[in-house]
Order: structure tokens, then sequence, then C-alpha cells
């Protein structure tokens, strides 16, 4: 009997906020497998914010999605059928397959990329594939191990702390022996930044008075910047940079969906305090290099208990745009997925 297989098309172009509308979900029937081809049902899709760029008819940090066309998206499934000679049924296997329920290849992914094998040890849920041992997990690290080369006794700021990739980049910072401060919205967030991830402190930008607090929490100033957001938050810790800092720029997520983002008003605080500033991408071929060494790292500290994570999972791919418009907005409380099954 033939398989249906939901799937979201991108159909509009967003301008400014993302809406549902940008959205379609059609229904389509699975072809018959060729020769050469595997089928994986997908188990979880990852929502992240990189996906905002690929929206637009422009430049990101990924090609963009083409109209009518799949939303592109990191899952994790198991392999249904196989007539490819590297996968057999039940195969765990990782991949850019897409917001969709099968994907049916010839062993690449949308990035071109080889569909991956995975092979948990005991202990290791699927999910954290996507998550802490994955592209948010290899972002965090390389941010921090690369780009931003952390000494123990430096502080260091991580804002969006709490979620995917802020909340393993202040975890490392802070067994590399720095002080950690994070920057999350709410005290919910905060709370969890402090009491469970085991930060220094943690400052709510949406108590209305972030430059105070943030001075509170770094009595003697930023050595080390893993910017996640931008727009205010990058401009009060911009102001609060020792000489020499760095700001390892990881994301911009509270522009992703302005028109015309305001651009950055300190800018001349780094010419100032002598400020080395480096943008990265975790799929540059140099940052592809240094997976294996991050995701060994990974695996060992959650093995051991000495790195926590958090996930926020809503099920079916129907609730999927929502929960993307939400993780924009900041609804999400850690890694946020969608379950497929
Ligand atoms: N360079 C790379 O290769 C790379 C790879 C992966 C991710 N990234 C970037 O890393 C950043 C974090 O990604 P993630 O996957 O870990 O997402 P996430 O932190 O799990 O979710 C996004 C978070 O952004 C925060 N946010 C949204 N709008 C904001 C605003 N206006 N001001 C302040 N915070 C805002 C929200 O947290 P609050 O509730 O705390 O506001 C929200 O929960 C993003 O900028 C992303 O683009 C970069």
């Amino acid at each position: 009997m033939s398989k249906k297989n939901i799937q979201v098309l991108l159909v509009r172009r967003p301008q400014g906020w993302v809406q549902e509308s940008d959205f379609r979900l059609v229904e389509t029937e699975l072809p018959a497998l060729r020769n050469g081809e595997v089928l994986v049902k997908h188990l979880y899709l990852s929502l992240d914010p990189y996906m905002r760029g690929t929206m637009n008819d422009a430049k990101s940090y990924q090609a963009k999605v083409e109209l009518e066309q799949v939303m592109r998206g990191g899952i994790v499934g198991v392999v249904e059928a196989s007539r490819h000679p590297n996968f057999q049924e039940n195969d765990l296997v990782s991949g850019y397959l897409g917001w969709q329920q099968y994907s049916i290849s010839t062993g690449q992914d949308a990035l071109g990329r080889n569909i991956r094998k995975l092979h948990p040890k005991a202990g290791i849920a699927p999910s954290l594939y996507l998550g802490v041992l994955g592209m948010p997990g290899v972002t965090a690290w390389i941010g921090l191990v690369s780009i931003s080369q952390p000494k123990a006794g430096e502080t260091l700021v991580v804002s969006a702390a709490s979620g995917a990739v802020g909340s393993v980049a202040g975890q490392l910072a802070r067994i590399r022996g720095c002080r950690v401060v994070g920057i999350a919205g709410g005290k919910a967030k905060c709370d969890y930044v402090v009491n469970e991830l085991g930060f220094d402190a943690c400052v709510d930008y949406k108590a209305g008075h972030l430059a105070e607090d943030l001075a509170r929490a770094t009595p003697v100033g930023i050595d080390i910047d893993f910017e996640n957001v931008g727009g205010e938050v990058l401009e009060a810790v911009a102001l609060r940079l020792n000489p020499l800092a760095r700001i390892a720029l990881c994301g911009l997520v509270s522009e992703y969906n302005e028109i015309a983002p305001q651009g950055f008003r300190n800018f001349g605080a780094l010419l100032t305090w002598r400020i080395k500033l480096q943008g990265f991408n975790v799929g540059d071929p140099d940052s592809l290099k240094l997976w294996p060494q991050a995701q060994s790292e990974l695996e060992q500290l959650i093995l051991a208990k000495k790195l926590t994570y958090r996930e926020s999972i809503v099920n079916g791919i129907e609730q999927a745009p929502g929960a993307f418009i939400g993780m924009l907005k900041g609804e999400n409380f850690g890694k946020q997925l969608v379950k497929l099954t």
C-alpha cells in the first residue's frame, strides 16, 4: 500500500515577521523506492533560527529555499526501506532532509552532504543529535574553543543563554574556568541558567534595566562576548568590554525579522578598546573539520552528566510553522524540536 507524506512548503517570502501563511502543508504520496535510494522515516525535526535567513531571497549563511519547495531542516530518522548499499533497514540517521514526515534520497541531503549514520551510546537519546550533540552544540564548542579561546578567570557573557547554543557555550566556558554570565528573557529562564546550568549570574534583558543589571553582574568587565542576539543586547555588552576583549559573533537573532535592522550603535567601543570580533559559521569548511573533536567532548560530558540540556518539543509536522515562529519570539525553552511520530 502506498504511503502518505506530509510536507511543509515555503510558499511566500516573509516581509518582516514570519507568518504561518508563509508555509503550506501538503500531503503527497511516496513513490516506489528505486535502486540506489533510501526511505527515511523522520523522528525529530530541528527548528533553528538560521532557517529564517533561508526564507529570504538573499544570501544568508545557508542557501535560500526556493518557493513551493520543502523547507530545509535537520532531522533524525530511521531507515524504513533501503535499496542503497550503505543503508540498512532500522539504521538511525541524520541529515538535512527537510520539514516532512518521510524523505527519499540517494544518500545525500539537501546540502549535498552524505546522510550520517548514528550509533548512540547507551544514555544518549536520538534527539540529542539535533541539539547538544548536533549542530547547536558543535556551534557552541567552535565559537568557544576555536573562536573565543577562553582562559581560566576570564569573564564570558553569552546571550540567548538558555537556548540550544547559549546553554552549551556557557557550560563549556564554566568547565574551562571562566566566570560566566548569561543574558536571557524572563525570570524562569534566568533561574534555570543559574540554578541548573551553573552560570555565575544571569541578566534578564526584559526586566527593563539591562545596562545597570549587566554592570552589576560583570563588576570587572567582560573579556569574551559569545554573541547570539545582536541589537540592544550587543550594544549593552559592548559598553562593558575590557581592553582587548573578543566577540565571537555567532548569531543576531533579534534582527532576523527586521526589514531594516537598526545597526550597531556602540560600534566605536570596538575601536576604543581594541576589540577583536569574529563571525563564524558551523557549516563552513574549517568548522566542519572540528565537528568530530567537538562531538567527542560533548558526548563525554553528557555521559559524565557534566552537561545539562533542555528540549522544547511539539508533536506533529503540522506544528512546525507555529513552533518556528514561537522560537524566534523566545517562546521555546531549550532546543526546539518537532516530534514526528
Ligand atoms: N554561526 C553559526 O554557525 C550558528 C549556528 C547555530 C546557531 N547560530 C545562532 O545562534 C543563536 C542561538 O541559536 P539557538 O539555535 O541556540 O536558538 P535558541 O537560543 O534556542 O532560540 C532562540 C532564542 O533567541 C532569543 N531571542 C529571540 N529574539 C530575541 C530578542 N529580540 N532579543 C534577545 N533574545 C532574543 C530567545 O531567547 P530569550 O527568551 O532568552 O529572549 C529565543 O529563545 C542564533 O542567533 C542563531 O542564528 C549560529
